[in-house]
């Protein structure tokens, strides 16, 4: 079984760490990052996962 996540607050400390978890262990789900790109919130953290 495959699972569709949506993560907000992706791109943040939490959120970014989160996602690589993820990713890291489950490579088959589908994950949408949304995050509203604050001060705390930095694309680059969730370079690696980009298609
Ligand atoms: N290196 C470290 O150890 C480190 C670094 C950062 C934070 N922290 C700690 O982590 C904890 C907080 O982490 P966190 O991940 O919860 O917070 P965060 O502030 O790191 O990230 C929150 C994310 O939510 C996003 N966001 C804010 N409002 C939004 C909105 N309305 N819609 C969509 N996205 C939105 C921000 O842009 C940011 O990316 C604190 O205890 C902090 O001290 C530790």
């Amino acid at each position: 079984m495959s699972y569709r996540l949506l993560v907000t607050g992706s791109a943040g400390f939490i959120g970014a760490n989160f996602v690589n978890h993820w990713f890291t262990n489950y490579p088959n789900d589908r994950v949408v990052v949304l995050d509203a790109l604050t001060y705390a919130g930095n694309r680059s953290n969730l370079a690696q996962w980009e298609i």
